[in-house]
């Protein structure tokens, strides 16, 4: 009850709305340094981070799902953007680390640390359908007290859509990474297709990382990456954190795992005015998504 007053405030930085303790290291962030073999996942809040953070987490292991399993998945791979005191902040928790590392970050491109680049790091980013993620992220806000509360469905609709939520518009997010996919190390990978084909993606990750990965192993991944499985992995499922922290009793991590669950939370109208914002903020960015399989 009482968390449930806890107010968390949003900082801009270039415009993006942060949380205040991400905006307060902003310096440290900033000049972050990245190593040439750190592997970067970087993520539109929802989109399936933390089973990407899985899978490349395994190949890294070539299938050792005991090492896998050697401390939780936001301990694992340190999410950059999270300054959650007394804790260490992500940075500081990441220049510990012994390479190679993996790290997370859900920032926009643009907010993205400069050494990034000059250290050629390869960055995995995953996308997800705007709707989805929509979902996915109020039912996070409503479970995870260190984001403000989403409001009602209708309410968080319109917020959403406004890119006034932490690390700010769907649009600006999954458009500054695709137009940098060229440029940079980037492979740019999309969650309907993993669930859609899971082995299939799991070989571009192991391509792009340029790992030797055996028949076995590759099914050992998959078996461990799968929704049951990691929903059932404390050490991915994030039920070690006390519930001040996120209560898994207004809705779980491991919530359901498909795509199109915005068909049982968009009312008619709501698609409507949504398709319609979508389709000119994403006319000529050459980007599609399958909002359905
Ligand atoms: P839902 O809320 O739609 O179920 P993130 O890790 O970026 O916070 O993303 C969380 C979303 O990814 C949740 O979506 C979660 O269920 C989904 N997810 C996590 N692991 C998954 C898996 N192995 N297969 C399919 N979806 C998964």
């Amino acid at each position: 009850e009482q968390m449930k007053n806890f107010s968390v405030k949003m900082e801009l930085v270039d415009g993006v709305p942060l949380p205040d303790s991400t905006w307060e290291m902003w310096h440290q962030f900033w000049n972050f340094q990245a190593r040439e073999d750190d592997i970067l996942i970087a993520t539109f809040p929802k989109a399936g981070t933390t089973w990407m953070q899985e899978i490349v987490d395994l190949i890294m292991l070539q299938g050792d799902v005991e090492k896998s399993m050697r401390a939780p998945c936001f301990v694992k791979v340190p999410f950059l953007d999270l300054n959650v005191k007394p804790l260490p902040s992500g940075v500081e928790a990441a220049n510990v680390m012994p390479s190679p590392r993996l790290l997370k970050t859900h920032m926009p491109i643009k907010l993205l640390p400069p050494s990034f680049w000059e250290k050629d790091v390869k960055v995995v980013y995953v996308a997800r359908n705007a709707k989805d993620c929509m979902v996915s992220y109020y039912y996070f806000q409503r479970m995870n007290k260190g984001l403000p509360d989403p409001g009602t469905w209708d309410e968080y609709f319109s917020t959403f859509l406004a890119g006034d939520v932490a690390w700010g518009s769907w649009f600006d997010h999954v458009i500054g990474w695709w137009n940098a996919r060229d440029k940079h190390r980037i492979l740019y990978m999309f969650y309907e297709d993993m669930v859609e084909d899971p082995e299939r993606e799991i070989r571009k990750v192991i391509k792009f990382l340029g790992k030797d990965v055996s028949e076995e192993v590759l099914q050992t991944i998959l078996h461990h990456t799968s929704f049951e499985v990691m929903k059932n992995n404390p050490m991915a499922n994030y039920s070690v954190l006390p519930s001040v922290v996120m209560d898994q009793s207004i809705s779980k991590f491991m919530r359901k795992g498909k795509v199109g669950d915005w068909k049982n939370h968009f009312s008619v109208s709501q698609n409507i005015a949504f398709d319609k914002e979508y389709k000119e903020k994403m006319e000529g960015s050459g980007l599609t998504f399958r909002e359905e399989l």
